[in-house]
Formats: structure tokens, C-alpha cells, sequence
């Protein structure tokens, strides 16, 4: 891939937005979050994992109670591990800088980041919920990358979150990343008349 030996910095402008954001509204939507090489180079690795049936059918809850409920989410997904190609780990460190500012600035206690890729076939949807388990409640801050070259609104496919009175529709154009806290902010997946993929992640507190 393009500008794996060089360390990509997260600009602290950028950080400095996110951290408002979240302090002030819940959640924070940011274009262009990482390089559009790097955002093919994922996207590729995506589409690969899903060529070579690396995905799996994502569970609803955790532990000994997860179940494939499709009426409820209808993704596929493959969970990340460091150290398995150039642009997930480039997707890594650049997620510990932001897991470090968040720390500094919101004196969140996040320790750990948890990710999978996530492929959403056409029609597949997850319905409404908030990214915190009954019995685990470590998940704090939700992070969503999307991976799609040249999406447009009309395909569908909108992360719909509820900060408020009022939904409101992002689209998951590729190089987007939307952060919300993962406690509060209730929301949806719509279904897309075309495969959609994206990075979904969690930074967590200690237990
Ligand atoms: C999730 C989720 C949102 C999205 O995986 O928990 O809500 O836009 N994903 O993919
Ligand atoms: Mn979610």
C-alpha cells in the first residue's frame, strides 16, 4: 500500500474538534479522517477477507447468550488483530493516538480498542440499539470508518443516530468517521441497495 513505512499523525486540530464534540454534543463526524490510499488499501483488505469467507455472521450480545438474529443486524463481520497487514495496523495506531488524546482531554480511562471489519450485503440493516452490553458495560467511546469509494445518499445505507428530538442521517462515504459515546447515543443501520462496508470499533475501559 501507499505511506505504510511512514507513521501517519493524527492532525491536533482534528483531535482537538473530536474532543468538543463529544464533550459538547455525544458524537463527532469527521471527512477525509485518514488517507484516501489507506481508505482503498482497507477497504480492499475488506473485500478480501469477504472473498476468502474470512466473514461471519455478526452475534446480537456477548458470551455464552450471543445469537445470529438477522432480523436484528444483518452484517458479516471479522474481528482485527495487530500485526496482520500494513494498512490494519496503520488503522490501529492511528486509533491509539486518538484512544491517547481522548484519555488526556476527557480523562476517559480507555485501555483497550476492539474493531472488526463489517460488511452489510444489499438490504441488510441493524436496527436501532446502543453499543453497550447489559453485563459489560467497558465499551465508552464507538468509532465507525466507512469504507465505500463513491457512495451516494440515494443508495441508502445511513448510519441513523438519535442525539437528541431528532434522527439524523450520515452517510458512509468512504474516509468518514463517526465517534460517539457508546453509552448514550441510541442508533440504526439503514439497508443500502449496495454492499457497505466499514471498520467498526470501541475504545473500553477497564473492567
Ligand atoms: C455497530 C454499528 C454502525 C455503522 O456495529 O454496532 O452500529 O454505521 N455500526 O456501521
Ligand atoms: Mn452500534
Amino acid at each position: 500500500m501507499a505511506n505504510t513505512s511512514e507513521t501517519l499523525l493524527l492532525d491536533h486540530t482534528l483531535l482537538t474538534t473530536i474532543v468538543d464534540d463529544l464533550a459538547e454534543k455525544g458524537w463527532s463526524q469527521h471527512d477525509r479522517f485518514i488517507p484516501q490510499a489507506l481508505t482503498h488499501d482497507l477497504a480492499a483488505e475488506c473485500q478480501q477477507r469477504a472473498a476468502d469467507g474470512r466473514l461471519a455472521p455478526a452475534a446480537v450480545g456477548r458470551g455464552a447468550t450471543a445469537q445470529v438474529r438477522e432480523g436484528v443486524r444483518g452484517d458479516s463481520i471479522q474481528w482485527l488483530e495487530q500485526g496482520e497487514g500494513a494498512a490494519t495496523d496503520a488503522y490501529l495506531a492511528l486509533m491509539d493516538q486518538l484512544r491517547q488524546a481522548l484519555n488526556q482531554a476527557l480523562y476517559l480511562g480507555l485501555d483497550d480498542f476492539e474493531s472488526h471489519f463489517a460488511l452489510y450485503p444489499p438490504g441488510a440493516f441493524y436496527q436501532r440499539h446502543v453499543d453497550r452490553f447489559r453485563d459489560d458495560d467497558r465499551r465508552t467511546v464507538s468509532a465507525v470508518l466507512y469504507l465505500n469509494d463513491g457512495w451516494l445518499a440515494e443508495q441508502g445505507g445511513a448510519l441513523r443516530i438519535y442525539p437528541g428530538e431528532t434522527a439524523l442521517d450520515v452517510a458512509p462515504m468512504g474516509g468518514r468517521l463517526v465517534i460517539f459515546m457508546s453509552g448514550e447515543m441510541p442508533h440504526e443501520v439503514l439497508p443500502a441497495t449496495r454492499e457497505r462496508l466499514s471498520l467498526t470499533g470501541w475504545f473500553r475501559r477497564r473492567a
